[in-house]
């Protein structure tokens, strides 16, 4: 949630890699972007309410190339609007001390009204109605010569999270960077260093990396960084490199992101279960885990927190590890979970969902859960987020970069490393070697399932065209395929701006049929899973209303493509597989749907990708 670029070079303009850093990061905010630049005649600020394309034009207009050249220190900012409306004064970078200092900030300063008034009865004006301002003020009012030790007393004040990025005319040269609850990665080139909210807009520079850690403030030079803690203590933070390059993060040939990523799956998942199948012992590897056969096995109860889409996986692993390893299993909405004093202890194995590992209600559920001694893992895509390190211990899924504000690759990676996990617990309980043999064959065979969905990509596009205009839309599943119909509403939401609402298949009409009618296409998961005659049924009353309905249902299942309008073949597979399938077909009909309507598909209006506020 908004991005944060910084960069200082010993001889490379600043502005070309601000604003390419700012592209890669845009997926965390896209409401108003800018740039602070300094040289030996002091900061210049440029901001524009909008996409960072329009801070670029802006750039274009009012930065010539021949003025360029100067500035090889800078920091910038892509927001997502918390305190105040996307307006050009609301955008970042923020300056104080007469614009002799700016600074960029992601995250919410929580004690800022207090703060305010205070500066305020001081003599501060505001020009801003952000929270972000009153730090920049702060850290003016402390520097008495060090702008480490100044930044380090006004952080010091403040209540909340932050990641930030200072610069100030009166200390050419350095750059201020610190987190708290925010994520802030600091780049190591030979000649650049390049601080970024994400390695994305790094390593187009270099993939030799330092993840700060919360608590930590640096001051970065062209020369090198010094990491301290507030109370200006030496810290050492190692360098790590980053696995995966360029390549990765780029379109390739796609016209969206979320396409790209939804076709990525059959490799992704292919990677989520590299190395962890165990045909021999009818289970599965999953060293991060780090807990032993006896610990798996003294886990009476498990509790799976996230929030979106990754919510929706650990409603599918309630189903598994239910049925798998006979556990009681509740998802909870890690928001809800972490403020309702939770019944959590030692007996109870508390798994953290999150692609990016840094969602922050996420993350609090880790901490109350921590702190109640119950055993946690976090379930997460992005190495070295901060769940995946506060958690300790868990699976990553290595599905690869997810840039797509709506999230596709990471819904089925994480089902897939839920499967496995059920699997290994099961394994130390009561699931036979045979019905684990069983399922080791179904997870190999994922990556080929969904690609043969893939391959039926132009019918799904053709289906998606007749109810392009729909203005709402029903998807109903029932058991594991539930959490699946929620997803798949989440999808068109999102993405298409349809209105959409996921429901378990019998509940529609305890009420909601009420709202049925020619105009309202439901979309019906009916693959083969117990229960399936009974949602059949529950089609036969959505016709019955006149309502369309849209079957996802397995090839050669002829009595389900004659119960619907119009049927949308996946292969056959297991129960547990189903919903990974089911929501392969609702990704690509979402995006399809969002492109007939015209839709800005990987960066849907009022979103962001990591959301690190409350
Ligand atoms: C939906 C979507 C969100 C995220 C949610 C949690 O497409 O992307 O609902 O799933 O914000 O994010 P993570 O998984 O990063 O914790």
């Amino acid at each position: 949630m908004c991005g944060i670029v910084g960069f200082t070079s010993l001889d490379t303009p600043a502005v070309g890699p601000l604003v390419n850093g700012l592209r890669r990061l845009e997926y965390r905010g896209y409401d108003s972007a800018g740039v602070a630049l300094e040289s030996a005649d002091g900061i210049r600020v440029f901001k524009q309410t909008g996409r960072v394309a329009e801070l670029d034009k802006l750039l274009a207009k009012e930065l010539p190339n021949d003025e360029r050249g100067k500035y090889t220190i800078g920091i910038a900012h892509t927001r997502w609007a918390t305190h105040g409306l996307p307006t050009q004064a609301n955008a970042h970078p923020h300056t104080a001390d007469g614009g002799r200092l700016a600074i960029v900030h992601n995250g919410i300063i929580e004690n800022y009204a207090s703060l305010r008034a205070g500066l305020e009865k001081r003599g501060v004006k505001f020009a801003s109605q952000t929270d972000t301002e009153v730090l920049a003020h702060l850290i003016a009012i402390f520097d008495k010569g060090d702008f480490l030790s100044a930044a380090s007393e006004a952080l010091k004040r403040v209540e909340g999270t932050y990641g930030m990025a200072a610069i100030s005319a009166r200390h050419p040269g350095e750059m201020i960077v610190a987190r708290k609850g925010s994520p802030l990665v600091i780049g190591v080139g030979e000649k650049d260093i390049v601080v970024a909210s994400d390695v994305s807009a790094i390593v187009a520079y270099t993939r030799q990396v330092i993840y700060l850690k919360d608590g930590d403030i640096a001051c970065i030079t062209p020369e090198g960084v010094e990491i301290h803690s507030l109370d200006n203590a030496p810290v050492t933070r190692e360098v790590q490199e980053v696995d995966w390059d360029i390549g990765a993060i780029e379109k390739g040939g796609y016209e969206h992101f979320m396409l790209k990523e939804i076709y990525e799956q059959p490799e992704a998942l292919a990677n989520t279960i590299r190395g962890r199948l165990d045909p021999s012992g009818a289970t599965a590897f999953l060293s991060g885990l780090s807990l032993t056969p006896r610990e798996l096995a003294a886990v009476r109860r498990v509790v799976i927190v996230g929030c979106g889409t990754s919510l929706h996986a650990g409603m599918v692993g309630k189903y598994l590890f239910e049925k798998l390893a006979d556990l009681p299993t509740s998802p909870e909405q890690a928001a809800e979970f972490r403020y309702s004093n939770p019944i959590v202890g030692p007996d109870d194995w508390v798994i953290a969902m999150s692609q990016s590992g840094e969602t922050a209600d996420t993350l609090a559920a880790v901490r109350e859960s921590i702190r109640k001694g119950a055993l946690v893992s976090g379930l997460c895509n992005v190495v070295g987020s901060t769940i995946a390190r506060e958690a300790g211990r868990g699976v990553y899924l290595h599905a690869g970069p997810e840039i797509s504000v709506a999230s596709t690759k990471a819904f089925t990676a994480q089902v897939t490393a839920l499967l496995m996990t059920a699997l290994k617990l099961g394994r130390t309980r009561r699931l036979s070697f045979e019905d684990g043999a069983r399922l080791v064959g179904e997870i190999e065979k994922i990556p080929d399932v969904v690609r043969e969905i893939l391959a039926g990509n132009d019918a799904i596009a053709k289906v998606a065209e007749k109810y392009a205009s729909a203005g709402d839309m029903f998807f109903i599943g029932r058991g594991i395929l539930y959490p699946a119909a929620l997803e798949g509403a989440l999808k068109i939401k999102e993405v298409a701006y349809v209105h959409a609402e996921g429901y378990q298949a019998a509940e529609l009409k305890h009420g909601p049929i009420a709202l049925l009618s020619e105009k309202t296409p439901v979309v019906a998961l009916l693959a083969d899973i117990p229960g399936k005659e009974k949602t059949l049924g529950n089609v036969q009353e959505c016709r019955a209303r006149n309502a369309p309905v849209i079957g996802i249902a397995t090839k050669g299942d002829d009595v389900a493509a004659a119960a619907v309008t119009d049927a949308l073949a996946i292969p056959k597979t297991s129960p547990e597989i189903a919903p990974i399938a089911s929501v392969v077909a609702l990704q690509l009909f979402a995006y399809h749907v969002a492109r007939l309507r015209g839709c800005e598909i990987d960066q849907p209006r009022n979103l962001a990708k990591s959301v690190t506020v409350e």
